[in-house]
């Protein structure tokens, strides 16, 4: 399980997060919810091992992570598919994939499995990833995070710009991984509508906090939505 104790960050003199704690545990989604530049990246970076944070601690599996950088983290099973996609453009759809490797053990392949979620990639292995859609350039970024075989999934919008079809595919996806593969995910979103239907747990953050957050069923809906619209 992963449990971010009162985490700080700061960028150079402005604080970004302020005691922020969140958890998730194997089998169950969390949903990090609030408006644009509360702090929602930042903290899903900080998970990944992409910022060094100030204060707090991040523990995974009961081990403090929080001086690994991310490659380290990778290992550790710590996946990461960042906000933006950030897929390679001039790089095959096989090329995307395996970039995934480097920090696995020499010989590893990209598991099939990544293919049963995902038929279209395999379709696509030799067409370069920046001529994918959108949608598609999104089931990629989740499928090279899955290839390093990891057993946290972090989630940054992975329905930002992406039309609604996919959007039910993808939640599909992250579901079955959840419920049936026992990943412990970790997902950020602006919709509540849409966190509301996957989330077991949800954080609304405020300003660089944690202005609410527990299980969903006992979230007053009107509370997170003034929330989400302040
Ligand atoms: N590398 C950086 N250097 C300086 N400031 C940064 C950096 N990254 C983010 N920030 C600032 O930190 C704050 C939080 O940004 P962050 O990207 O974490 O927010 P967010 O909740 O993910 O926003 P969005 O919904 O737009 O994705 C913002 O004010 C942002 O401008
Ligand atoms: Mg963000």
């Amino acid at each position: 399980m992963l449990r971010v104790e009162t985490i700080d960050l700061s960028y150079g003199a402005s604080r970004c997060l302020r005691g922020v704690s969140l958890e998730a545990d194997p089998g169950r989604i969390t949903c990090v919810l609030g408006r644009n530049g509360v702090g929602k990246s930042s903290l899903m970076r900080s998970i990944a091992g992409l910022e060094r944070i100030q204060g707090g601690r991040i523990l995974w599996e009961g081990k403090d992570v929080s001086a690994l950088g991310p490659a380290d983290r990778a290992r550790a099973g710590i996946g990461y598919v960042p906000q933006g996609r950030e897929i390679f453009p001039f790089l095959t759809v096989q090329e995307n994939l395996e970039t995934a490797l480097a920090a696995a053990p020499r010989g590893s392949k990209v598991p099939e499995e990544v293919f049963t979620l995902f038929p279209i990639l395999k379709q696509f292995l030799r067409r370069r990833g920046g001529d994918l859609s959108g949608g598609q350039q999104q089931q990629l970024a989740i499928a090279r995070a899955l290839t390093a075989r990891p057993r946290l999934l972090i989630l940054d919008e992975p329905t930002e710009g992406i039309q609604p079809s996919v959007i039910k595919d993808i939640a599909r996806v992250i579901r079955l991984l959840a419920r049936e593969k026992n990943f412990a995910v970790v997902l950020v979103e602006q919709y509540y509508e849409f966190a509301r239907e996957l989330a077991d747990r949800i954080a609304v953050m405020v300003r660089g906090e944690v202005a609410l957050g527990g299980p969903i069923d006992a979230m007053d809906d009107e509370a997170v939505r003034r929330l989400l619209t302040v």
